[in-house]
């Protein structure tokens, strides 16, 4: 009986078949306790004696199970060590990070390039008073110009504000009649435009105010140009051409050269050789007096620019539907600032 239990013991493999080992021959009713149990039929002479070698080949067997149940428990440690154990040479998971979204970065490196020339960033809200919106722009009730910028109206007297020109009509009112002023507002504006290739009814603009003592168009044209290089090659010229907008006055656009133009076929400028860029112009007086500065002492310029427009030509997009729809394939590829 021992030698065929020492030999399962040796055979098992894991602690739980080591306990059916045990239970089988030590337990209750296996053959040793049989053994012990029936003692009392024996004659008293052999009583001892089998006593005896029955404890004996109890002792044997729990000796040995005691011996591999150590066995298997430190094998079933060093397995688990060695299945733990942590490679510190590997690389590291790739760790997935966000980007800016390409407008974003267009607008603060715009931001930059005008903090650079002393101007503060100002914003003003997306839910504007007409007032703000139109009339302090010298845009009254009824005027036809109003029609240009199909409005989302909330009530009679506020709606989505149709450019970021009346935080120029806010930052003046603050000042209270004293100069200077440098700012430029970046923000979210609204149209009632379908939406296609180059239409959004929600948009950013970024304004561009300053009002001070002596301020000309020279002033105005040499930061344009300035930012023009800046923003898109040193080799770029600029082009102004008379237009209108009923807060500035005398106003103009601005042009950028075409450095893709291949000619007639040009599809950047359709051969003209020029690319608008924005709008701009010297403060109405209407609207320097209206906001509480004196035109006779002061004088100011405006510009203001889309940053979708700036992106699409600067990174050739041909469809401004892609900032907004947020297809990370779209998105994730303009990561240059880190
Ligand atoms: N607000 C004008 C627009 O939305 C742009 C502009 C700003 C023009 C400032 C002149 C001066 O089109």
């Amino acid at each position: 009986l021992q030698t065929e239990a020492v030999e399962k013991i040796n055979e098992a493999q894991d602690l739980k078949e080591l306990n059916n080992i045990r239970v089988a021959y030590l337990g209750k009713k296996g053959p040793v306790t049989e053994v012990l149990k029936g003692m009392g039929k024996l004659s008293a002479e052999e009583r001892p004696k089998m006593g005896a070698l029955a404890n004996e080949v109890r002792g044997a067997i729990t000796e040995k199970i005691e011996a591999k149940q150590e066995k298997l428990e430190k094998e079933a440690v060093e397995k688990k060590l060695q299945s733990e154990t942590i490679d510190v040479t590997l690389p590291g998971r790739p760790v997935r990070k966000g980007n800016h979204h390409p407008l974003i970065m267009i607008i603060e490196e715009i931001e930059d390039l005008f903090i650079g020339m002393g101007y503060t960033v100002a914003e003003g809200p997306e839910v504007e008073k007409d007032y703000y919106n139109f009339e302090a722009l010298n845009l009254p009730k009824g005027h036809p110009a109003r029609d240009m910028q199909d409005s989302f109206y909330i009530t009679e007297e506020t709606l989505l504000r149709t450019h970021t020109s009346p935080v120029q009509a806010r930052t003046m009112e603050l000042a209270k009649g004293k100069g200077p002023i440098k700012i430029i507002c970046p923000g979210k504006v609204y149209r009632r435009d379908t939406d296609d290739a180059t239409h959004s009814h929600q948009f950013m603009q970024i304004e561009g105010l300053v009002v001070d003592k002596d301020i000309r168009m020279s002033d105005l044209k040499g930061t344009l140009n300035v930012f023009a290089k800046k923003m898109f090659g040193e080799d770029r010229e600029i082009r102004l051409r008379p237009s209108f907008f009923p807060f500035t006055e005398p106003s103009v656009e601005m042009d950028i050269s075409c450095k893709i133009c291949g000619g007639e076929g040009c599809r950047v400028c359709k051969g003209t050789g020029w690319i608008e860029i924005l709008g701009a112009g010297m403060v109405h007086p209407n609207v320097l007096e209206m906001a509480g500065f004196d035109p006779k002492v002061y004088t100011g310029f405006a510009f203001g620019m889309g940053p979708e427009r700036i992106a699409m030509l600067k990174y050739g997009i041909d469809d401004i539907r892609h900032f907004y729809t947020n297809d990370t394939r779209f998105v994730t590829q303009f990561n240059v600032t880190e």
